[in-house]
């Protein structure tokens, strides 16, 4: 099994998307990327064995992986997506021989981190170029409340060195940006911490930590007060072992969705998406735009809402303009939205997006360089971008630079399905961060994607 699971899934460096006219059929995704980091470190956590299925086989999740490996926990992989992880309780982490090397994952960064900020082991945190430039400083200085000691590059960058505190105490912290990397990070350190942890966050972010720590028996509440959601948890933490089905990536499904939206005939289905409502902003802001998309079976799966997604193409779409507070439900949609405004008629400005600049790349300088390339006359700000919507099929025969980040790379592959001449898209190799299968299924439903010589 050790093969397998350590293999490299490789998608060619250089990829041509060729204008595309027609995409159909049923396309499975694979499964969800935050859940499948989170289902490996709870589970890393519990006493006892869990097993998830549909967990998510990509290089940022197999990072995680591979780092509670060497931190002493027993992970294996039984068959394709079927992994058990024997937890070792809360606290029950060794120190690691090596650096940790998180590759381009941000979450697994993040999370560890948190993880190890209430055990006493000292842990070093490394990472690809795109990682290494991401900011830290968002969950250094709360985990430094729980008593963890904690230096970084600049004071601020990967390599991160974490010193775990040997009697932690509890915080109350209010993350001055939107994210749930932060509020997990803070949860995960709680788990090891006698006493209540809250996380207070102005705007909602992703829940899935707080609906699997819930399901393992925490002792977790979220109540609504005047300065936005507050999360409390009581550690120690005993959680049970689990057993779980991770849910279709909406993130991963936005791609087709988009793609059966702009080329002239599309009509997908794809079933098993998760549906979260903290994770749902995409679709409604496309259904806004005049997007037909439907969702049936709705369903309950590993305690979250699912659904099977249909989209028909065919409509012209009109502009948009999202609500700020929007922003952290579609946080990892833009890329591929602003393909959609791009494609749509008028002018859409997307207000409140700041944190977009601090992804695997600036995806606003990222996505506004690619599409004025592609003809697209747009305006950027600091923490803005206004798209003005050709109202049709994007120019094509441009080269693309994806920044080395994954979705800018998925995201002008769909835009050149709908452009009036291919668009060749370096640094494709990303994908496999978070979508390995993204051309073969993007090539069952018709998209002409090839792999180019050099
Ligand atoms: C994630 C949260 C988001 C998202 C990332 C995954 C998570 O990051 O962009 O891809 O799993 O918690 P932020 O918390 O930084 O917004």
């Amino acid at each position: 099994m050790e093969r397998a699971w350590n293999r490299k899934v490789s998608i060619p460096d250089v990829l041509v998307a060729q204008p595309s006219r027609r995409l159909t059929g049923k396309a499975r995704v694979p499964g969800d990327k935050s859940i499948s980091h989170r289902a490996l470190m709870f589970g890393a956590c519990a006493v006892g064995i869990s097993r998830v299925m549909g967990l998510l086989e990509s290089a940022d999740v197999l990072a995680t992986a591979t780092a509670l490996r060497a931190m002493g926990v027993p992970v294996s992989r039984e068959a394709k997506g079927v992994w058990t992880i024997t937890g070792r309780g809360s606290g029950g982490l060794s120190e690691p021989v090596r650096p940790i090397d998180c590759g381009n994952s941000g979450t697994s960064a993040r999370l560890l981190a948190g993880l190890v900020a209430s055990q006493p082991i000292r842990v070093i945190f490394t990472g690809d170029d795109s990682l290494s430039r991401r900011p830290m400083r968002r969950i250094m200085r709360p985990l430094a409340v729980f008593g963890a000691r904690i230096t970084a590059r600049n004071g601020e960058h990967l390599p991160l060195v974490v010193e775990g505190a040997r009697d932690p105490l509890p915080v109350c912290w209010r993350p001055e940006v939107a994210s749930a990397q932060v509020k997990s990070a803070i949860l995960l350190a709680a788990l090891n911490t006698p006493g209540r942890t809250t996380v207070i966050e102005s705007t909602a972010t992703r829940d899935h930590s707080e609906r699997m720590l819930r399901a393992m028996g925490a002792a977790l509440s979220v109540e609504r007060t005047e300065e936005g959601h507050a999360i409390s948890i009581e550690g120690p933490a005993e959680l049970h072992p689990f057993e779980i089905a991770v849910p279709g990536d909406p993130s991963s499904a936005a791609f087709p969705m988009v793609a059966a939206l702009i080329v002239e005939e599309g009509e997908v289905r794809l079933p098993g998406i998760g549906l979260n409502p903290t994770r749902t902003g995409l679709i409604d802001t496309l259904v806004e735009m005049g997007a037909d998309i439907a969702i049936a079976n709705r369903r309950t799966v590993g305690g979250e809402p699912v659904g099977d997604i249909m989209v028909r193409g065919g409509r012209a779409l009109t502009a948009v303009s999202p609500d700020p507070a929007q922003v952290p439900a579609m946080i990892d949609e833009f890329p591929i939205l602003f393909v959609a405004a791009a494609c749509a008629k008028g002018r859409s400005i997307f207000r409140g997006i700041g944190d977009l600049r601090a992804k695997e790349s600036d995806r606003i300088a990222e996505m506004a360089k690619g599409l004025s390339a592609m003809g697209v006359r747009v305006e950027e700000g600091p923490d803005c971008l206004v798209i003005e919507g050709v109202g049709g099929p994007l120019a094509g025969d441009v080269e693309i630079d994806a920044a080395g980040d994954h979705r800018i790379a998925m995201a002008f592959a769909v835009a050149g399905l709908a452009a009036r001449a291919p668009v060749r898209i370096r640094g494709s190799e990303s994908i496999a961060t978070s979508f390995p299968g993204f051309v073969d299924l993007m090539r069952d439903l018709g998209a002409r994607i090839l792999e180019a010589a050099e």
